[in-house]
């Protein structure tokens, strides 16, 4: 189809970034052209194997996957296995798939280069996870920057973090790649203020009992942990809004300026500021109309009803 974004996803699956996968292959406005993985919520191993796994079962099977980095620039992986499960998947088992063909080579930061100098100016990059490839990337082609034609990142927060009272989970996760992204990308930032306005909500999730497609398959067994007595978290469509907004950004209210990553002081690792200013080179999203994400994510997905 003539005129689709064509974008490449960065991921570390993750219960969201599992349905970041399944709207971003529904959506016909978006051509995958690659996904590339990273550690966060879970190891490399296991962010690699869900994400083929998911695209398999989606019946993407084509798209390439290349795997990134398996820790942060600096300091020890922390991983949100607390929140997404041991296998980061929650209750979601999926069988492997029947050939291996879609992991790819190179590297992902090499891929991520490759993919952009092949295409200047032309395609979307949407990062999900900690942003250690693309931090990584530039480091191997410090112009880099001035060929991407949009990035989109879900990360960060305005307001209070969800990894410490300061960080949300992506950015203090690998709070120096984000300081070198941050400063050196122009990118639109869809964090904690607009994300956690998104969420799988129990109505929905009992809608889909005895539904077998696989996107209701990943939606209901992915999420169902969230929903028992005891349950640590929510399941925010962190990812898959910023999928949405990537496509659409008049889903979001943005302001415009310059965000600060503080990683000078342990305690605040990941914090992200905003200085307000008219030609800054950072759109944070503020407000979102959840209501109209909602009905595109229900419906994409056939999980409407
Ligand atoms: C982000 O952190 C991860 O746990 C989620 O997948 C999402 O990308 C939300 O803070
Ligand atoms: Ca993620």
């Amino acid at each position: 189809m003539a005129g689709r974004l064509r974008v490449v996803l960065d991921v570390d699956t993750g219960v969201d970034d599992a349905m970041a996968l399944a709207l971003a292959t529904r959506l016909p406005g978006i051509e995958l052209v690659a996904v590339t993985t990273v550690a966060g919520n879970v190891g490399i191993d296991n962010t690699t194997a869900n994400t083929w796994r998911v695209l398999d079962w989606l019946g993407a099977g084509g798209v390439p996957i290349h795997r990134g980095l398996s820790r942060p620039l600096t300091g020890d992986a922390i991983d949100a296995s607390h929140i997404h499960g041991a296998s980061g998947l929650g209750g979601l088992v999926l069988p492997d798939p029947a050939t291996d063909t879609q992991l790819r080579r190179p590297f992902a930061p090499e891929a991520i280069v490759d993919l952009v100098n092949a295409e200047p100016g032309a395609l979307t990059l949407v990062f999900v996870g900690p942003l250690t490839n693309l931090a990584a990337a530039i480091a191997l082609e410090p112009t880099l920057p001035s060929r991407i034609g949009r990035l989109v990142v879900m990360g960060g927060s305005l307001g209070r973090g969800n990894m410490t009272p300061y960080a949300e989970f992506n950015i203090g996760a690998d709070p120096e790649a984000a300081r070198q992204v941050f400063a050196a990308c122009a990118l639109t930032m869809v964090g904690l203020d607009v994300t956690q306005q998104v969420t799988v909500t129990r109505e929905l999730s009992e809608r889909l009992v005895g539904q077998t497609t696989p996107e209701a398959t990943i939606v209901r067994e992915a999420t169902a942990h969230f929903f028992r007595e005891g349950a640590v978290g929510s399941p925010h469509l962190h990812d898959p809004l910023a999928v949405g907004v990537a496509l659409d950004p008049s889903l979001c209210t943005t302001k415009r300026g310059t965000v600060k990553i503080e990683t000078a002081t342990a305690w605040c690792a990941g914090r992200t500021t905003l200085e307000e200013n008219a030609d800054g080179p950072h759109e944070v999203c503020v407000t979102v109309d959840s209501a109209r994400f909602l009905d595109l994510f229900t419906e994409r997905l056939g999980l409407s009803g």
